[in-house]
C-alpha cells in the first residue's frame, strides 16, 4: 500500500539537501569552538558525518584527511567533521588518536548530541540507524551552496584521494568551464560541456572533424 505523506502517524520527512541548493545554515560545539556555516563564507568547505567515535574505519579517515589537510588548504578548502557523540568523546578520541597514530587532528569536529546538524542535512538514515550518522560529505563552495555530496554506508571508508580530486574537478570546472572526465586528475585533459543548441553541434562537428559532442581540451597543462 503507498504511504500518505500526510499521514500524522507518519516521523515527519528528513529534509533534502541538494546539489545547487544552499547548504544549511548551523552554529554547533566543535573541538576547536563554535563553528557556524557563515564562518567558512569565502572557502570552500568538506563538511562530513562519521556513524561513532573511537571506531576503527572513523579513526583511519580522520587521520587520512588530517595527514592531507595542507592539499585541501592548497585548494582554500576547511575541514569540518560531525558527529553525533558527545564534545568530551571527541576530545578523548582526539586524544587516543594521537598517541595511537601520532597525528593531531586540527580541523573542528561538531558535537551533535540533537541530531538537528545531521538532521537539517540528511546525515540520518533511518534505514541504517536511527541515532547515528552515515558517512556523508558535503562539498560546499564559496557561496554557501552545494555542489556534491555522497553519502557512504558505515562499513566503507571513503578515499580521501577521491574526495580531493572530486575537489579539483570542481574548481577546473568554475575556472575554466570544462567537464572534467572519468578518472580525471588535475593537469589531464578535460571535456568541453555538451553543445547547447543545433547551431553550437553543426559548428563543432565542423571544427572537430565531426565530433560535435566529445571534445577533449586542446592539450594537457
Ligand atoms: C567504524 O568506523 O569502523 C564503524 C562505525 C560504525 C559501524 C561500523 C563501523
Amino acid at each position: 500500500m503507498l504511504e500518505d505523506a500526510t499521514d500524522p502517524m507518519l516521523p515527519p520527512a528528513e529534509p533534502v539537501v541538494r546539489i545547487d541548493e544552499p547548504a544549511p545554515a548551523f552554529m554547533a560545539r566543535s573541538t576547536q569552538g563554535v563553528v557556524r556555516l557563515s564562518d567558512y563564507l569565502g572557502r570552500w568547505l568538506l563538511f562530513f558525518s562519521h556513524p561513532a567515535d573511537f571506531t576503527p574505519v572513523c579513526a583511519s579517515e580522520f587521520v587520512a584527511l588530517q595527514r592531507k589537510m595542507d592539499a585541501f588548504e592548497e585548494r582554500n578548502c576547511a575541514l569540518l567533521g560531525l558527529s553525533v557523540d558527545s564534545l568530551y568523546a571527541h576530545l578523548a578520541w582526539m586524544r587516543d588518536l594521537e598517541q595511537r597514530f601520532g597525528t593531531r587532528i586540527t580541523f573542528p569536529i561538531i558535537e551533535d548530541i540533537s541530531m538537528a546538524v545531521a538532521r537539517a542535512y540528511g546525515m540520518v538514515h533511518p534505514e541504517s540507524s536511527s541515532t547515528a550518522a552515515v558517512r556523508s560529505v558535503f562539498f560546499i563552495d564559496p557561496q554557501g551552496i552545494v555542489r556534491a555530496l555522497v553519502h557512504y554506508p558505515a562499513t566503507v571508508g571513503r578515499s580521501v584521494d577521491e574526495l580531493l580530486r572530486v575537489l579539483a574537478a570542481l574548481q577546473e570546472a568554475d575556472t575554466r568551464g570544462v567537464t572534467t572526465p572519468e578518472g580525471w586528475q588535475p593537469g589531464e585533459r578535460t571535456l568541453l560541456p555538451p553543445p547547447l543548441d543545433q547551431r553550437e553541434a553543426d559548428e563543432r562537428a565542423l571544427s572537430h572533424d565531426g565530433s560535435w559532442y566529445y571534445v577533449p581540451s586542446e592539450q594537457p597543462r
